[in-house]
């Protein structure tokens, strides 16, 4: 009895997680040289996950292949660069018949540590117009660069759409508004308030964000309530969670993770790609099933001790 109304439960919650899923949901791609097997599972047939970045001009090597209406690749023009290179790199992927629609703006240039760029306003103008603009032309769609989750980073938008106006003499192209926030859901749904009231009407995408050394479940009520949120609002295009690693070499915190150690999806892993609770903890190593203990304890030795003790 009780395991029927488990099994109900169960199939239960998988209709309710599929039919949840979203279209909005896209991949911080952030692969480790480890475990290269990781990157499989965010292209499995079915998933929700629409898009990825990986922070760079050219695709993953290990998406190289996947179609762009399959897993829509979008470059971004991470830092400073040379001349028109980040321009020239997308046009050549464009005349290779790569469909482009979206690119990415500097990621954190307000920010001189932890992954900034550290760029200066009237300096991210410049390479803006010489490097951004012109996809414009092309009917590539541009994200404006992502900020910070701070008033320091909603200054530096400010100030960098003005100076853009100044080196372009018009107004610069932004479609839309990338959004980085760490912390809280109220934090953040403040955050976001900010940046529209300073950019009205621009469309936003969340592409990093998660509240970082939660425990499970405060990590878990955070992670439903954001997807739920952001899937309603319509001035809220894209997103995509902070967390496509395992749980030891995260630096959000063992628990804000889709992979546990041995790479298998966590329960956020599983609800990000419109499947089911997988039961992992975030931090467990060995896998789970009984065949894989009795491996694991083959493997060490030991299994006729355990066997002759029964
Ligand atoms: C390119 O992508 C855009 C946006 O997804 C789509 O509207 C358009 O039809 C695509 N064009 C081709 C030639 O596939
Ligand atoms: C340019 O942007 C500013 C706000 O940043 C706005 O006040 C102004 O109306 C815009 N100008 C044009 C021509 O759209
Ligand atoms: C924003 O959009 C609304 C509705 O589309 C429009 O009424 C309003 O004037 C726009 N505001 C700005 C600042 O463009
Ligand atoms: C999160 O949502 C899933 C369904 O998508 C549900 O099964 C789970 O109980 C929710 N967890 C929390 C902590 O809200």
């Amino acid at each position: 009895m009780r395991q029927t109304a488990q099994l109900l439960l169960l199939s239960l919650g998988s209709s309710i997680a599929t039919a949840s899923g979203s279209n909005k949901r896209g991949l911080v791609f952030v692969p480790n040289e480890q475990w290269p097997q990781d990157s499989q599972i965010w292209v499995k047939p079915g998933t929700d996950l629409t898009w990825y970045y990986n922070y760079k001009m050219t695709p993953a090597p290990s998406f190289a292949d996947v179609p762009q209406d399959k897993f829509e690749f979008v470059p971004m023009m991470w830092g400073k660069v040379d001349g028109t290179t980040f321009l020239d790199s997308v046009n050549q992927q464009l005349d290779g018949g790569r469909n482009i629609s979206h690119v990415l703006g500097f990621n954190e240039p307000d920010g001189a540590v932890s992954g900034g760029s550290n760029l200066d306003p009237e300096s991210a103008a410049q390479l803006w117009v010489t490097n951004m603009e012109p996809l414009a032309k092309r009917g590539v769609k541009l994200g404006m660069p992502a900020v910070t989750g701070s008033d320091r980073g909603v200054k530096w938008t400010q100030n960098f759409a003005t100076e853009c106006a100044k080196v372009a003499n018009k107004n610069c192209t932004f479609d839309f508004l990338p959004i980085h926030f760490y912390g809280s859901f109220e934090g953040l749904a403040s955050h976001m308030g900010s940046m529209s009231a300073s950019f009205p009407n621009v469309t936003q995408w969340i592409t990093e964000y998660n509240w970082d050394n939660q425990d499970l479940s405060t990590t878990k009520s955070f992670f439903n309530t954001t997807c739920e949120y952001f899937d309603r609002l319509d001035s809220v295009a894209r997103y995509s969670y902070f967390g496509s690693f395992r749980s030891k070499v995260s630096n959000v915190g063992p628990n804000a993770v889709m992979l546990n150690n041995d790479g298998e999806l966590t329960d956020i892993g599983s609800w990000y790609m419109g499947g089911s609770a997988t039961g992992v903890n975030p931090q467990s190593a060995a896998g789970r099933s009984g065949a894989s203990v009795l491996a694991a304890v083959a493997a060490a030795g030991i299994v006729g001790a355990v066997l002759a003790s029964f």
